[in-house]
């Protein structure tokens, strides 16, 4: 009897080893870091290490249970194993009774672990990476909005991390992920240089892509679609509700986290609103106000180029993300649903080495009553202002014989017109899925010498046209 005993419980506990250890084995599987071919094998190397390691720490443990038992249970009589379970007051008596006949408590395995070794140690060997848990809100309630850099093969992304770590305001609220792709080795120490500042993440996923023949030479682009997709789901798979996409080519103005700090419940308290971006594309020096760095809008076209999204609208996009092109895929209607994004007069973000001005001046966007920007608010206001302005043509503006001074409206009723009025005056001519860039309800504002001008479409417009782009 008291031989079965042992065997039953010497049983379990080996048995609980193994499926202690199926589960890290498992679990070891959803290991979130990419790992190349290398590096898989030098994990599986360490499991079986650590396999080996615990099968001898269960034997162990086999030996400290039967030595327990023979110190507790000094002879094999069964008249005293009887007189044991009779007359033994329960708390008094070695908690092994329990072993073997139920599932052991939380307590009863300390203890008995703790016979073979201290407690904690036994997670430490695989050298798993460390993952805090996640703060997504700070104690005030501020959200915690972490800036997504997706990186690839370029080491200038040293001047884009150098530029977000600068004007960071507080590391605890933008947690800098650089999400890397490509694993370009020169990239990575790059990266890896700036140790705790920021978070560096792998795309795992270096299998050749498929890419159908005819769109060989866009490979490149349905790499960047896959990596967008791995990355997003990385990082909003940590909790945050707001991800602000940052491309590994770009310098951020000084005011930039104050931008997406000002603005981002504005995505929360408007549902026709699904981004805010930091890029204005009609922003060259001689299109913007300069003295109203304050300037937001509401557009139609999504501009890109330093992003912020919810998590909720990644729930909805993740599940049907395009394969390639995804920049295109999500202005198309079908994505759109009509949603616009908040763009500043003056872009936020800049491309390294394109002509192009970003905002030096530090506006304090979350000093401000931004309520201005709500559909309502603005629909109003923004229409009725467009509406009411004097109609000049495009050459009265060139040659500048607008006798007033104040804003105007150049009216474009065709396609063409649009494109040759844009060519001329330098701005950006083309549409996407029928929107043209900055373009809010067909309406384009920009400066242009001193001036404040609207080429709107006429007050009958119906909507975009798909078959303009
Ligand atoms: C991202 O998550 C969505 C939804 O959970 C899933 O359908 C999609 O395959 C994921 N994409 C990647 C690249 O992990
Ligand atoms: C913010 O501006 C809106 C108009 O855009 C106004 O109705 C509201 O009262 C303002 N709120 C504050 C706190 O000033």
């Amino acid at each position: 009897m008291r031989c079965h005993k042992i065997l039953i419980i010497a049983g379990f506990l080996v048995i609980w080893t193994f499926v202690f250890y199926y589960f890290m084995l498992r679990n070891s599987v959803d290991f979130p870091y990419p790992e190349d071919n290398y590096r898989r094998k030098e994990m599986s190397k360490k499991i079986e290490h650590q396999v080996k390691q615990e099968l001898k720490k269960s034997e162990k443990l086999t030996d400290a249970v039967l030595q327990y038992l023979k110190i507790n249970f000094p002879s094999e009589n069964s008249n005293k194993k009887v007189e044991t379970e009779t007359s033994q007051p329960k708390d008094q008596g070695p908690q092994l009774q329990l072993v073997g006949v139920v599932p052991l408590t939380d307590k009863e395995q300390q203890t008995i672990m703790s016979l073979v070794e201290p407690p904690g140690q036994e997670q430490n060997n695989l050298e798993l990476p460390h993952v805090e848990s996640t703060i997504i809100h700070l104690k005030d309630h501020q959200p915690v909005i972490p800036i997504l850099v997706l990186a690839c093969n370029r080491v200038s992304i040293a001047n884009c991390l150098d530029n977000l770590i600068q004007y960071r305001p507080n590391a605890e609220q933008f947690p800098i992920i650089v999400s890397q792709d490509c694993g370009d080795e020169a990239t990575r120490n790059v990266i890896l240089s700036y140790g705790p500042q920021l978070t560096l993440v792998e795309q795992p996923d270096q299998s050749d892509i498929f890419v159908p023949p005819r769109e060989k030479k866009f490979k490149g682009y349905y790499k960047i679609s896959r990596h967008y997709s791995w990355a997003l789901n990385y990082t909003f798979s940590q909790g945050y509700e707001y991800v602000v996409i940052v491309e590994d080519d770009l310098n951020v103005a000084p005011d930039f986290y104050e931008y997406f700090l000002g603005t981002h419940h504005l995505l929360k308290e408007d549902p026709s609103l699904w981004c805010i971006s930091a890029w204005n594309d009609n922003g060259k020096a001689k299109f913007i106000d300069v003295s109203r760095p304050q300037l937001l809008y509401r557009t139609d076209f999504f501009p890109g180029l330093g992003w912020m999204l919810t998590k909720n609208l990644w729930q909805e996009l993740s599940v049907k993300w395009p394969k390639s092109f995804w920049d295109d895929w999500i202005r198309h209607p079908e994505q759109r649903k009509d949603r616009v994004c908040i763009r500043p007069e003056i872009s936020r973000t800049r491309t390294f080495g394109k002509i192009g001005v970003s905002n030096e001046e530090f506006v304090p966007f979350t000093q401000m009553n931004l309520s201005y920007l709500l559909k309502d608010n603005y629909d109003k206001t923004f229409l009725n202002t467009v509406y009411t302005l004097p109609i000049v043509t495009y050459d009265e503006l060139r040659r500048r014989l607008i006798s007033k001074d104040g804003p105007v409206r150049i009216q474009y009723v065709s396609r063409e017109q649009y494109k040759r009025i844009t060519k001329m005056l330098g701005l950006m001519d083309d549409f996407k899925s029928g929107v043209p860039r900055t373009a809010y309800h067909g309406v384009v504002s920009f400066f242009y010498e001193k001036r404040r001008v609207y080429l709107a479409p006429n007050l009958n417009w119906k909507g975009y046209d798909l078959s303009w782009s």
